[in-house]
């Protein structure tokens, strides 16, 4: 145990090495000089221990990937029992480990329709990275060389290398950067709530698959390789698409020859009820599927893409001796990863976790609808262990708070004061904690939500900027 007068120094000092050295992801460069670092220490359950000791219920499941808790023995141990009997070998030809082929096995197991081939990269982004460039190379093997286009949506989010952020659309993280614009295309948002004025959520779905199948016309079928979404929109907003917008817009792709990819990051490993949320929730029986994040509860990195046996089988027909798929990381398959992700697995059957989140999901979804109370908040959107609170000045005009206000960090800082971590984007709040909460667990978490909203909501009265409802 830290003395008070050794932890007092030993944050300072913490604090100052951060600001010194480390460059975190999505840092606001502005406030580098003066931000504090939140020094997180330790986690236990669904708890998360501030450097301060301070106890927070994790609201974010780290980043939508914890989704059995901390310290669970059982992934401790198998990843360590692995790394103590060959933490590495590498990964490339021929060469194989147990732990891979297990848990290819368990995956093509729980994948729809033939999605039985897998490969395994070092998270989320390189899965979908990996996953286009296969698209690429199986159309040219086959001939198609002019399919090239990758059609996504405003909104999403499919990673951070080059070629997964090119095919993002959150436009705020576009300014400075360079993508490889030449072969991507993007829709406007499947957003219900921000669909024009006076139509219905039927007409906005017609709207939608509409415009997938106009952009593929616009393009030319022939040169357009696939349509990659996620079932559930995570980092643009939780954004829940109409009912039937995921199957009709794979039957468009049908039509036109081009390649479906779903990216359950997300989604998958129980965060809405399921290991593959695809089929079983929205009838969606995709080419390919990206998956990282909960795979392994986010105990080490790991992220994998599986393809069909049809477009596996096609491309080997064609393909002869010499001809590579170019395409690997040194982490690849860890075997470390995999058998986490095997731990995880066991963990979901032998708990029946799937069963907990389909009675426990649509709960949580109930109870934070609770919070449409309040003056501050336009919409709570999204299913099961996903969810997403959207702030507005203007309920009527559904005008989003001003950037200036910095509505959801400071429901941030209140929820963190209250011992709940939200996630903070904007002026919208998000929250998937891990899935394996209990009903009082959910209870707490909404209540302390709620009374972070509402200190906001007086804070922005105090100050004169907002009037209220
Ligand atoms: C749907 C989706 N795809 C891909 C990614 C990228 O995953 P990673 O951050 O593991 O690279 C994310 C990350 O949040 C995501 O939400």
């Amino acid at each position: 145990m830290r003395s008070n007068l050794d932890s007092a120094a030993t944050i300072e000092r913490l604090g100052n090495l951060d600001r010194e050295h480390v460059i975190h992801p999505w840092v606001d460069l502005g406030q580098v000089h003066s931000q504090e670092p939140l020094i997180i220490d330790r986690a236990q359950g669904i708890h998360v221990f501030d450097i301060e000791g301070r106890r927070m219920i994790d609201g974010m499941g780290g980043m939508w990937c914890v989704n059995l808790g901390y310290a669970r023995k059982e992934i401790v141990r198998a990843i360590a029992d692995q790394a103590e009997r060959m933490c590495y070998f590498s990964p490339f030809g021929k060469i194989a480990t147990e732990p891979a082929i297990e848990l290819a096995h368990k995956l093509a197991k729980y994948a729809p329709s033939d999605l039985s081939h897998v490969f395994f990269t070092t998270g989320g982004s390189t899965a979908v990275d990996s996953a286009i460039r296969f698209v690429h190379f199986y159309f040219n093997v086959m001939g198609e060389t002019k399919r090239r286009f990758i059609i996504s949506r405003e909104n999403a989010y499919h990673g951070s290398t080059f070629l997964a952020a090119t095919i993002s659309g959150k436009q705020a993280d576009k300014p400075f950067m360079r993508f490889a614009s030449e072969i991507a295309s993007q829709l406007p948002s499947p957003n219900p709530y921000r669909r024009p004025d006076g139509m219905s959520i039927d007409e906005f779905c017609d709207l939608c698959v509409d415009q997938l199948e106009q952009r593929i016309l616009d393009l030319g079928p022939e040169n357009v390789a696939c349509f990659v979404a996620e079932p559930l929109l995570a980092s643009g907003g939780v954004i829940v698409p109409p009912p039937g917008y995921q199957r009709r817009t794979l039957e468009v792709c049908r039509k036109y020859g081009v390649l479906y990819l779903s990216d359950e990051v997300v989604t998958g490993f129980g965060r809405l009820g399921h290991v593959f949320a695809s089929k079983p929730a929205f009838d969606l029986e995709p080419d390919i599927i990206t998956t990282a994040k909960g795979l392994t509860s986010g105990y080490v990195p790991l992220g994998a893409f599986l393809v069909s046996d049809r477009l596996f089988q096609a491309l080997l027909e064609r393909t002869g001796k010499g001809q590579f798929f170019a395409n690997g990381f040194t982490y690849s398959a860890h075997p470390v990863a995999c058998a986490a992700g095997l731990a995880v697995i066991d963990i979901i059957e032998r708990d029946n976790v799937l069963g907990h989140v389909r009675k426990w999901g649509p709960y949580f979804r109930d109870r934070m609808d609770d919070l449409l109370e309040l003056d501050l908040v336009g919409d709570v959107r999204g299913s099961h262990f996903m969810v997403c609170v959207e702030c507005v000045s203007d309920r009527k005009e559904k005008t989003p708070c001003p950037g200036e206000w910095q509505v959801a960090t400071r429901i941030f800082e209140r929820c963190r004061e209250a011992g709940l971590m939200v996630r903070p984007m904007g002026h919208l709040v998000v929250l998937s904690p891990p899935v394996v909460v209990t009903k009082s667990d959910i209870d707490e978490i909404v209540e302390r939500l709620r009374v972070g909203i509402e200190k906001v909501q007086d804070e922005l009265v105090t100050e004169g900027l907002w009037r209220g409802e």
